[in-house]
């Protein structure tokens, strides 16, 4: 069993009122509970934080270390594109991540093509909708089994 940390960044709470076209119809609710759910599931415990504001999320990254966090999932949304501060957040706490969106920012615009935290992350699920969640969900799964696979066989 082990802790896991979504944390969701600016202009997420408006999932659901916001561009559904592109973000879809779900609010940020129904995507925490079901991953709470589908966590349980999968044998882990998910706790959700959500901010607009860059200095919460850094915060809520450095509190992850006291808390025993093994592993962060993460939709830093606009702050994908521009935040070396909670890029140097995750690196000093030393949680490994997996950087989710919702929509395929390489297909978007230019300005969201960069991306602060890829080159740091676990791995990047893009451009799936709620199912980015979801496949990043397994996708920490399987880590987490590999990293008590290779303590056990110590
Ligand atoms: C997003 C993509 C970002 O470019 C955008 O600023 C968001 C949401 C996504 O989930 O597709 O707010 O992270």
């Amino acid at each position: 069993m082990a802790r896991l940390l979504l944390i969701n960044g600016p202009n997420l709470g408006l999932l659901g009122q916001r561009e559904p076209e592109i973000y879809g119809a779900d609010t940020l609710a129904d995507i925490e509970s079901r991953l709470a759910q589908s966590a349980q599931q999968q044998g882990h415990d998910l706790f959700c934080y959500q901010s607009d504001a860059e200095h919460e999320l850094v915060r809520r990254v450095h509190s992850a270390r006291d808390e025993g966090v093994e592993l962060i999932l993460l939709n830093p949304a606009a702050f994908t594109h521009t935040s070396i501060a909670l890029r140097d957040a995750l690196l000093a706490v030393s949680i490994p991540f997996i950087e989710i969106h919702l929509s395929n920012v390489a297909a978007r615009e230019d300005f969201r093509h960069r991306s602060f935290f890829s080159d740091v992350a676990l791995g990047t699920v893009a451009g799936f909708g709620v199912a980015s969640y979801e496949l990043a969900l397994v996708a920490a799964s399987r880590h987490l089994a590999r990293q008590s696979a290779v303590v056990r066989d110590r």
